[in-house]
């Protein structure tokens, strides 16, 4: 049996998802109804994948396909603008733009509307990685938590920079308004471990990638996690392995593969 899969946004992470379901990467869907605000995005990806996506012209039209799963990958402000409507319609709703987890009054009331209908929202790993065991270890308790990152001095706007340079550092809350386009990264974490993150903002003559470190202290075990990555092909500000992370989730939720590894 394959499903219909309902996707908000058809910027760089929606048409990798696309593609991924398009190659078999991603099994058991049927197809894919899209909703981009700037509808050429979608119309343009549709050009290349006509048998699978179709677009429509609002949420409403893209709920009325019956989704199982809505990808969002648009925006924070998708996120609250269309949340609860997916999860109302009983479709589960996997969220890239995470950070909008952070307003708790909206995660709140998407918490509610899931409970009511008996339907889930994901929120895959992204450009980091350990959220598995930083929520085991969260199970010991959490003493400390704190996200290292560090960006090429180019990236900052620092050419010419020759010893690393501490841009940031302080709570998680402060450094997403400082730092925007690390939101999701510090959500994710903040998420998983229950605890507000330490952050440093680095920019690092020695490094050639954007790079993300974590540190988690527990009762249970110190995790140290360093990913250091790739950008996104289509758009350079998002990390290749957040779309990565989106598909190995879907994958995951939708089936096709009979054991499953990693918690
Ligand atoms: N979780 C993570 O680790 C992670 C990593 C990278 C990016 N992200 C987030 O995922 C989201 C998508 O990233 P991307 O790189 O694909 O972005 P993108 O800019 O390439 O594409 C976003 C698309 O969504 C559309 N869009 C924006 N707001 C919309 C709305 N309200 N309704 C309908 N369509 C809307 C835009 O027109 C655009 O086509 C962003 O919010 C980004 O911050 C998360």
């Amino acid at each position: 049996v394959t499903v219909t899969l309902g996707l908000i946004g058809c910027g760089a992470i929606g048409s990798e998802v696309v593609k991924a379901v398009a190659n078999g990467t991603i099994r058991n869907v049927g197809r894919i109804v899209a909703y981009d605000m700037v509808r050429e995005k979608c119309l343009r990806l549709a050009e290349e994948h006509p048998q699978i996506l179709e677009c429509v012209d609002s949420l409403r039209e893209l709920l009325s396909r019956k989704p199982r799963v809505v990808v969002e990958a648009a925006s924070q402000e998708a996120v609250k603008e269309y949340g609860e409507r997916v999860l109302e319609a009983g479709a589960d709703l996997v969220i890239l733009s995470v950070g909008a987890l952070l307003d708790n009054e909206l995660r709140e009331r998407l918490v509610e509307a899931a409970k009511a209908s008996g339907t889930k929202v994901y929120v895959p790993t992204g450009a980091i990685a350990g959220l598995d065991a930083v929520r085991a270890a969260r199970l010991s308790g959490i003493t400390r938590v704190e996200l290292i990152t560090k960006k090429p001095p180019k990236a900052l706007g620092l050419e010419g920079l020759k010893e690393p340079k501490v841009l940031f550092e302080g709570p998680a809350s402060e450094a997403v308004r400082r730092y925007p386009r690390n939101v999701n990264v510090v959500a994710a974490l903040t998420l998983a471990a229950g605890v507000e993150a330490t952050v440093k903002v680095v920019a690092d003559p020695s490094v050639e990638r954007n790079t993300h470190e974590i540190i988690v202290e527990s009762r249970a075990s110190r995790i140290r996690v360093r990913v250091e990555n790739l950008p996104s092909p289509s758009n350079p500000r998002t990390s290749h392995l957040a779309s990565l992370s989106a598909i190995e989730l879907l994958r995951k939720i939708l089936g096709g593969e009979e054991v499953l590894v990693g918690t």
